[in-house]
């Protein structure tokens, strides 16, 4: 490690890697270090091993933050399309598994080489294994430009522009860390309060007994939570409630809030059931929902609903009781998994004090934040990595 650079990224993960290797291109003596054994471990456990690296339909709004403008510019400047030529380029195979989510068809390991490869190329060097202690600004000179100091385990450091890639609090034995939170704070940044985002949801007592009974099977849903929607599945767990409509929605609910579940989103309940009833007057309610769900599953919501007759005998009220049910099963978790087992969290470093051209501070000239360590959280299904890319490229174009 030599002692000065033009960029020193902390934080060897998706953003700071896509950072690096732009920046150095442009021809910048570039330092990325990291405090873990690897590079990239969130990229390496991504979309089950295969990372869901993209999407096909970004858009601002599969964003959350405070400020939902923020993300619009670095999007629009590189796009899902320019990561996509950039795996095509590394000779990557993919696809897209649903709803314009792309997956490497072989392993997520090819997407950690591909960054690795681009800062290897560009002359960006990678210092692994660097615990950050202090970093402290300096007054430029002309005989050096540098604006800051930065003590480590293995040695001091200076650097003119510094970029924070650390990431957020999601999965603290990968390499996750509050550290660019504390460096925003010590500059004076407002950081909006955290919390675990896309993370299953938690039951207890009674419904959390029935749930366990219920793990593994899973249904096609509409999940909804105050004025936002997710249409994919739903998965009973061990502890509650998980699937990535489940996730999705995780990223809304706040506690003591109701979620509403559609559980037939492409049928008119109504007339479904009442199809049935016609036709076959003598089939148990069990046995008709045994029809879109599993017998477990079924024999479940005919519990709820506290009725076990057949379809010829269902009165008016029970009718309408079944219909609700199905359209609006309403449920109240207990709480959320967390940090262990959340893919991102919410909240972070106000954007309001980051230009969103450039990902500089506004309160410390030279000093950066990309990635998930602002306040801006995608949905899922490859736009957090997609938000990654992004912002790391275009503060990396600014360096
Ligand atoms: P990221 O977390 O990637 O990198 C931060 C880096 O900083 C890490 O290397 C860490 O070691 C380092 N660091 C932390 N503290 C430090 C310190 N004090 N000193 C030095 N280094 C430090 N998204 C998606 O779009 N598609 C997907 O398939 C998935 N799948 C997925 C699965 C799982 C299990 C998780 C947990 C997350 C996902 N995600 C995802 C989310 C995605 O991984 C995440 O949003 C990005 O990795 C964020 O990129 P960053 O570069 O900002 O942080």
């Amino acid at each position: 490690m030599d002692k000065s650079y033009q960029v020193i990224v902390i934080g060897a993960g998706a953003a700071g890697l896509m950072c690096g290797a732009t920046a150095a291109a442009k021809g910048k003596k570039v330092l990325v270090l990291d405090h873990a054994n690897k590079m990239a471990k969130k990229v390496l456990m991504s979309g089950g091993g295969r990372c869901n690296f993209t999407n096909l339909y970004v858009e601002p709004d599969n964003f959350l933050s405070h400020n939902p403008h923020f993300c619009k510019s670095a999007l629009s400047r590189y796009t899902q399309w320019d990561f996509i030529s950039l795996v095509e380029k590394h000779g990557i195979d993919y696809y897209e598994k649903t709803l314009g989510q792309l997956f490497c068809k072989t392993s997520s390991k090819e997407i950690r080489d591909l960054l690795q490869k681009e800062c290897q190329h560009a002359g960006a060097s990678i210092q692994l294994k660097c615990e950050v202690n202090t970093i402290e600004p300096i007054e430029p000179t002309e005989e050096n430009p540098s604006r800051f100091k930065l003590t480590t385990n293995i040695g001091e450091v200076d650097c003119n522009s510094l970029v924070i890639a650390t990431g957020g609090l999601s999965i603290p034995t990968m390499g996750a860390t509050g550290f660019g939170y504390q460096v925003a704070q010590q500059f004076g940044h407002k950081i909006y309060p955290t919390r675990a985002g896309l993370t299953p949801l938690t039951f207890s007592g009674k419904q959390l007994e029935e749930f366990k009974s219920l793990a593994g099977n899973s249904i096609e849903a509409m999940v909804s939570c105050k004025d936002q929607s997710f249409k994919e599945a739903i998965l009973f767990t061990h502890k509650g409630l998980s699937g990535p409509a489940i996730l999705q929605i995780s990223n809304y609910w706040l506690p003591g809030e109701p979620i509403h579940i559609n559980l037939m989103p492409n049928v008119d309940i109504d007339s479904w059931l009442a199809k049935n009833r016609a036709g076959h007057p003598e089939l148990s309610l069990k046995n008709c929902l045994a029809k879109v769900f599993s017998q477990a599953v079924a024999s479940y919501f005919c519990q709820l609903l506290g009725i076990n007759c057949k379809l010829k005998q269902l009165d008016h009220k029970q009718t309408a009781q079944v219909v609700e049910l199905l359209a609006n099963w309403t449920i109240y978790p207990s709480g959320l998994e967390g940090y262990r087992v959340a893919e991102v969290t919410l909240g972070g470093v106000d954007t309001s004090e980051i230009s969103s051209k450039t990902f500089e501070s506004k309160r410390q000239p030279g000093l950066f934040f990309i990635g998930e360590v602002l306040d801006v959280t995608g949905h899922l299904g490859g736009f957090n990595f997609q938000w990654a890319w992004a912002s790391g490229h275009a503060a990396g174009s600014s360096l």
